[in-house]
């Protein structure tokens, strides 16, 4: 079998990044030519320092024109958002002739983006260059995989996926941001995920109805939180006794009258709580009713305590990083799993 090595950048450095930073230099297939930071105590850092593995000989800058001139074939464009510069960017990278993947949002341009969408696709053309979103959720769990498990059906009625993510034994700095500690009326009234979020994940419920053959009618949003029954104390502050500790967005897409598609988000910060749901370790689960019903649970496998990790940061970069080939072989503009058909990650098996 002939092997091509692409040349590859990556953009930011943070826990999604760092994950495919990772892979780029660890799969013999793929050369790591760049890597962009904005943190000043990465400038000039080998990137296998920033990554945790021996030295590559490509050092981190923070010069936006520097990663704009040099020659390579795909960026995985990894930081912390996607405001309306970050976008300038993207387009700007495209245009230079890089394919691009990337989990930041709107991680598939969708008809609720309207305006991102027309100009990554102009972009596109203009590179002669394609652009890819990524992620474990969007862009797996809640699209592909279902998906692909609809192979096993021969009737559907409904497919929920859910998300599970224990916030005390997976902390993230977004606790408070995320409305846990917030009095739970005050919360339900203005949730810190805006009611429309579900535009994000548009592109992965539009992508199963369009497998399907269907066309979603609308979407629906609903919020409940749990209580703490004590204070509980997590890495980034305290949640006090009543107020929230657990909340859980429901998403459904209606198809003919009917929920077709309904993602679920259960975030608990641990389990003294008020309703508990029993919803288990992290996880990512696709549950499909219909015949013969099915469910798939997705999860790290389980630490030395017996209890499965939450794997949904590194998997989103992985799952980035070992479509590079596909994507830069593809043909110009938004490429989506469709598109790609059965991906072939090379460079994994490394023997010795
Ligand atoms: N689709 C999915 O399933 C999914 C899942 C998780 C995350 N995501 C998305 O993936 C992206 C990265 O997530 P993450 O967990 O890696 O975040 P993170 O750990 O907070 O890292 C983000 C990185 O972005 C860079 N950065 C910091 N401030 C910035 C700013 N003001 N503007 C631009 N870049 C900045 C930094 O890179 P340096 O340290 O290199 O300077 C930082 O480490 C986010 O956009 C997130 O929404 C998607």
């Amino acid at each position: 079998m002939t092997t091509k090595n692409y040349r590859v950048i990556q953009w930011a450095t943070g826990t999604v990044g760092k994950a495919a930073l990772r892979h780029f230099i660890q799969n013999p297939e793929l050369e790591l030519v760049g890597v962009y930071v904005t943190n000043p105590e990465k400038v000039g850092k080998d990137a296998g320092d920033i990554a945790g593995l021996p030295k590559t000989g490509v050092f981190a800058t923070d010069d936006v024109e520097a990663i704009m001139a040099l020659e390579a074939d795909c960026v995985l464009f990894a930081p912390l958002n996607m405001a309306a510069s970050t976008l300038d960017l993207v387009c700007r990278l495209l245009e230079s002739g890089k394919n691009v993947i990337s989990p930041a949002g709107p991680f598939l341009p969708n008809k609720y983006f309207p305006e991102q969408a027309a100009r990554i696709e102009a972009a596109c053309k203009a590179g002669g260059v394609s652009y890819h979103g990524c992620g474990i959720h969007p862009g797996f769990a809640g699209d592909i995989l279902p998906l692909t498990l609809a192979r096993l059906m021969t009737r559907i009625d409904c497919i929920e996926v859910t998300e599970v993510i224990d916030k005390l034994r997976n902390p993230m700095i977004y606790t408070e941001i995320m409305g846990f500690g917030a009095d739970p009326e005050e919360l339900l009234a203005n949730p810190r995920r805006a009611p429309d979020t579900w535009k994000y994940f548009y592109s992965s419920m539009e992508m199963i109805a369009h497998g399907l053959g269907k066309e979603i009618e609308n979407v629906t949003s609903r919020l409940e939180v749990s209580r703490a029954k004590n204070d509980i104390v997590h890495p980034h502050g305290v949640v006090k006794k009543g107020m929230v500790g657990g909340q859980h967005y429901e998403w459904t897409a209606w198809v003919e009258g009917a929920p077709l598609i309904v993602y679920h988000f259960y975030w608990q910060l641990g389990t003294d709580l008020d309703p508990l749901w029993e919803i288990g370790d992290a996880r990512y689960s696709v549950n499909i009713k219909g015949e013969p019903p099915l469910v798939c649970h997705l999860m790290g496998a389980p630490d030395a305590d017996g209890r499965n990790p939450f794997h949904g940061l590194p998997w989103t970069g992985i799952v980035g990083a070992t479509v590079v080939p596909q994507v830069c072989d593809a043909k110009p503009g938004v490429v989506t799993h469709l598109d790609l058909g059965v991906v072939q990650p090379h460079g994994l098996v490394r023997r010795g």
